[in-house]
């Protein structure tokens, strides 16, 4: 075992712990998935896991009596794998500040837009609604703000005539698992921190969208 240990939480399908499943397995991570956490056990990613031979967990949310007893049977489950990263892949959950400030500066999430644009749910119909030019997807660091926090990279995509929220969806999907696996590639080889005045790469600061995935 060598490098950092990462902890994937999942809901849903998984196809991004499957991306960054492959960085890791092609080397260029310099970390391990010690574990997939899921608060559904149906998810689809759990089997993904599995396959790569990843240890799993289940913490189903209904079980517990209010989102902080969750969340801190989460904090001991995330902590028994003495977890450097903890990355939300599709993890549809709403975390408590006290989950939050706990990972404070390692802790990721992806989102399907490019933030601060479009924060919660059904992405890909609003920004068409809203007749943007370009939509895509930010990878950040979590803080208290839902959806919020120091934005590390985005990438995006041109909206074209005819396009619809499935299409987008596909397209802006294609660009996420790019940019998920390149941040923890940069988190897990040091280059990458949260500091004050915001997030920095190879010591120099990010601007406020994060680094851009160019074409
Ligand atoms: C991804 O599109 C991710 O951006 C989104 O859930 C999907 C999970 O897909 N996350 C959010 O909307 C968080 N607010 P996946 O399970 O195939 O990786």
């Amino acid at each position: 075992m060598s490098g950092k240990r990462i902890v994937v939480l999942i809901s849903g399908s998984g196809s991004n712990l499957q991306a960054i499943i492959d960085r890791v397995n092609a080397g260029a991570i310099a970390g391990e998935i010690a574990a997939v956490i899921s608060n559904r056990a149906s998810a689809y990613g759990l089997t993904r896991a599995a396959d790569a031979g990843i240890e799993t967990r289940v913490l189903d949310h209904k079980a517990f009596a209010d989102r902080l007893a969750f969340d801190q049977a989460l904090m001991e489950t995330i902590d028994s794998y003495a977890a450097d990263l903890v990355v939300l892949a599709g993890f549809m959950r709403i975390l408590t500040p006290e989950f939050v400030r706990h990972y404070n500066g390692r802790l990721f999430n992806i989102h399907p837009s490019l933030l601060p644009k479009f924060k919660g749910l059904h992405t890909h119909q609003r920004a068409l609604d809203e007749g943007e030019r370009e939509h895509g997807c930010t990878v950040h660091f979590v803080t208290e703000e839902l959806d919020g926090g120091p934005a590390i990279i985005q990438a995006a995509t041109a909206i074209v005539a005819g396009d619809n929220a499935d299409a987008l969806q596909q397209r802006v999907h294609q660009l996420e698992h790019r940019i998920y696996p390149l941040a923890v590639e940069w988190f897990c080889a040091g280059r990458l921190q949260l500091e004050a005045q915001g997030v920095t790469l190879d010591g120099d600061l990010l601007p406020g969208s994060g680094y851009r995935l160019q074409e």
